[in-house]
């Protein structure tokens, strides 16, 4: 019968036999798959494994401290690198979903490429990837996607040349969230909803401008916040905010304004195919609309989406 603790045991013992006193590289995303990868990666060869974790100017409000602190609390030799202007600059006036995410995916690659050719000697490159990415034949997303369309335009980083070293690959979902339990990861990283690679980007609507993007955080944080608050984060499966490009007029006083409208997504979903909206409470909606439209200067109005999937998707771009 398969057990965590056998996993770890055999696939620990196996890595050290492959991988020797060789080096490997590998990209953080504060995700789960990549996060057990680089634990399992780490209980196996030490210091000898390198992990990247990008700051791409589009994850969550204190995203990237907050989860470059709990990896180096896990022991991880891990490098922050703050790259959130050169996303910036690939992202400037970019309105169109599919360019915002190549250029979000090329970035990436130039980043990732940038840092791997500054540890001398690297051979390996670690990859978080599971089962499920293995069988999905057309993937239209991910960093293998990204990887490819990269490919076809410009020839292979040299991080691609190295050989590939993917612990989890005969693994589920769930069974990697064991994995990580049993090597001691923290609910903080084995508990989270998925988040989208190019991130709050595909959810800001139209442009991307730091402005913006700050907006965004602060109105995700607060929603993502009460979910916890009112032990509703676990029962839904993903949620977000997404910035609108509207504006729409509201009152101040004697004031006429004219702010940002943020819609609100929360989903039910297994496995993110098929998701039905969240029926959270009413009152949570109507708190929640109230702290963030008077804690969020520039959103004077919440909708909440209530669509399911099909037709419509998840995110809105
Ligand atoms: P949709 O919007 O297609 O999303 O219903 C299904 C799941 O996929 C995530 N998603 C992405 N993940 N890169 C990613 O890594 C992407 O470009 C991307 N687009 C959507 C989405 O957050 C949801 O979990």
């Amino acid at each position: 019968d398969w057990t965590a603790e056998s996993f770890v045991e055999t696939t620990v013992a196996q890595l050290k036999e492959k991988i020797g006193n060789d080096k490997v590289v590998l990209g953080l995303s504060g995700g789960v798959d990549s996060s057990v990868a680089a634990v399992l990666i780490h209980q196996a060869i030490g210091a000898n494994l390198y992990c990247i974790f990008v700051d791409n100017g589009v994850l969550r409000k204190d995203e990237f401290a907050g989860v470059l602190e709990s990896y180096k609390t896990l022991g991880l030799n891990v490098k922050g690198v703050d790259a959130k202007d050169q996303f910036y600059t690939a992202l400037a006036g970019l309105t169109d979903p599919e360019a915002k995410r190549k250029a979000i995916g090329k970035t990436f690659i130039d980043v990732f490429d940038h840092e791997a050719h500054l540890i001398e000697g690297v051979s390996w490159l670690g990859q978080g990837t599971i089962y499920p990415d293995v069988i999905e034949s057309v993937s239209v997303k991910g960093p293998s996607a990204t990887i490819k369309s990269h490919h076809n335009v410009g020839g292979l980083p040299d991080f691609m040349k190295l050989k590939v070293v993917e612990p989890l690959n005969t693994l589920f979902k769930d069974e990697v969230r064991a994995v990580g339990r049993t090597m001691g990861l923290p609910e903080y990283i084995l508990g989270r909803h998925p988040f989208p690679g190019p991130g709050l980007a595909i959810r800001i609507l139209g442009d991307i401008t730091p402005e913006k993007v700050e907006i965004l955080q602060q109105v995700d944080a607060l929603f993502i916040d009460g979910l916890k608050r009112e032990g509703l984060y676990d029962k839904v499966w993903q949620a977000g905010a997404i910035l609108l490009p509207v504006q729409s007029v509201g009152v101040m006083g004697d004031e006429r304004t004219y702010e940002r409208v943020v819609a609100l997504r929360a989903v039910t979903s297994v496995d993110g195919m098929t998701a039905d909206w969240a029926h959270l409470p009413y009152e949570f909606l109507a708190d929640i609309s109230n702290e963030i439209i008077n804690r969020v200067k520039g959103v004077n109005r919440v909708v909440y989406d209530i669509s399911s999937k099909p037709p419509a998707t998840i995110e809105w771009e």
